[in-house]
């Protein structure tokens, strides 16, 4: 087992008809009463969310402040944290899914910043957020983790790019996790959500052997749940068994747990966020475009595991070798009865360029050995790309 260190301070408040405790949780970190509530493009005021959250929050002067686009952009984002000043908040709450809480994450950072709050995403020299503004969290979409960890990817229109950040100061202070609000979700972003979810998972387990068991077969856990519940749920969120178990297994696939003395692989993500910055395509598709070229194009390096994933999830016989080729067409094969198109030619035909653009940008900012070994290079992400188109 790889040593690790592990700390989550974010109390998670999971279930249904939670919200009278929102006032007693939100007022220990406001004592201003003051606080911005950050949401996306409208769903919480169509579903009435927004309204119920406003009646419990009825003790405290709410400034909002709307239109958090999927994959928040910076723009926007800059026109809160403006917003926020001016009110002098102190305490932020964000509605939403994966991208309003990234998107609160970063303002609470940008909030205290002096200086152009890019070049912290951009990770110049001597630029970072060195306090933050407390916030929590009520989640509306299963999939990303972002309620459970203190990472962020923010998006740039202007320049087509998609960056992270995070640390200590962007754990959310608490989330409250109901299942029941998964219901008004289109099947789309269903689907979006347990492929990132499946994904983040696959992302800290397809690497190579460990002898730490428990981890392992948390990982394996989290799969076989979402294999078990996906297609149901996409079919029916209404139904609490079902909305509980994908929206507890998201969370737990992303928390901190599952990388615990583990070594972590992240190119697919990595390269994912490039089609996303460029297509616009989103986020958990660009992960399901990636990561069987990514299996297939570092088979060696990882068909141990691969084919252990075989065995204990998809439960495959034969050869080691023939298993773990078999998983990661197992692999696209879900991917695809959840609805999800697993080539960049089923987003766009403009792909000419497309490999030798993301292969540059890799190598302009200097990621030149990705993946738990790494081995995946500037060039590798080249033909990774190739082959997905
Ligand atoms: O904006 P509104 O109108 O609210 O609609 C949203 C949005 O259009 C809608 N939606 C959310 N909850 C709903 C709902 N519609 C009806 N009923 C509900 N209950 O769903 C759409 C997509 O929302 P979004 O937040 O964009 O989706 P997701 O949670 O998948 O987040 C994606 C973003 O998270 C980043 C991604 O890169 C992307 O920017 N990620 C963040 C991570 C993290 N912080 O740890 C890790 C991930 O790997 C990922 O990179
Ligand atoms: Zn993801």
């Amino acid at each position: 087992m790889l040593n690790f260190e592990v700390i989550n301070p974010t109390r998670i408040v999971f279930g249904k008809e939670q919200l009278n405790r929102l006032p007693e949780l939100v007022g220990e970190f406001s004592p201003s009463k003051k606080i911005m509530l950050a949401y996306g493009g409208g769903s919480i005021e169509k579903t009435g969310l927004l309204t119920n959250l406003l009646n419990a929050l009825a003790g405290f002067e709410v400034v909002l402040f709307g239109g958090i686009e999927a994959n928040p952009q910076y723009a926007t984002l800059m026109k809160g944290v403006a917003l926020a000043q001016e009110k002098q908040i102190d305490f932020m709450l964000a509605v939403g899914g994966g991208s309003v809480i990234d998107g609160v994450k970063f303002m609470t950072g940008a909030f205290y910043y002096e200086g152009e709050a890019w070049d912290v995403l951009d990770r110049k020299p001597g630029c970072d957020f060195l306090k933050a503004v407390p916030f929590g969290t009520v989640l509306t979409l299963p999939a990303t983790g972002s309620e459970a960890n203190s990472g962020a990817v923010i998006s740039r229109a202007e320049t087509k790019e998609k960056r992270a950040m995070g640390g200590p100061l962007f754990f959310p202070k608490f989330s409250f996790c109901d299942p029941s609000l998964i219901a008004t979700l289109p099947k789309r972003q269903l689907a979006n959500g347990i492929t990132d979810a499946f994904m983040h998972t696959l992302e800290q387990y397809i690497t190579y052997p460990t002898d730490n068991l428990l981890q392992e077969r948390q990982a394996e856990g989290i799969l076989l749940t979402l294999i078990e519940i996906a297609e149901k749920v996409i079919e029916n969120p209404a139904d609490y068994r079902l909305a509980s178990n994908l929206m507890w297994s998201a969370t737990h696939a992303l928390n901190g747990n599952l990388r615990c003395g583990v070594p972590t692989d992240w190119g697919t993500h990595m390269i994912g966020h490039e089609l996303t910055a460029i297509y616009g395509i989103d986020h958990a598709r660009t992960l399901a475009i990636i990561a069987p070229r990514l299996y297939e194009n570092q088979f060696e390096t990882k068909k141990e595991k691969l084919a252990q994933y075989g065995k204990r999830v998809w439960n495959l016989t034969g050869s080691d070798e023939e298993i773990a080729h078999e998983a990661i067409r197992q692999t696209e094969a879900f991917f695809n009865r959840l609805g999800i198109e697993t080539k960049i030619h089923n987003y766009s035909t403009d792909t000419d360029s497309i490999a030798t653009e993301i292969k540059k940008r890799f190598e302009d900012r200097s990621w030149l050995t990705m993946g738990e070994r790494g081995a995946i290079t500037p060039t590798h992400v080249a033909q990774i790309v190739t082959a997905a188109i």
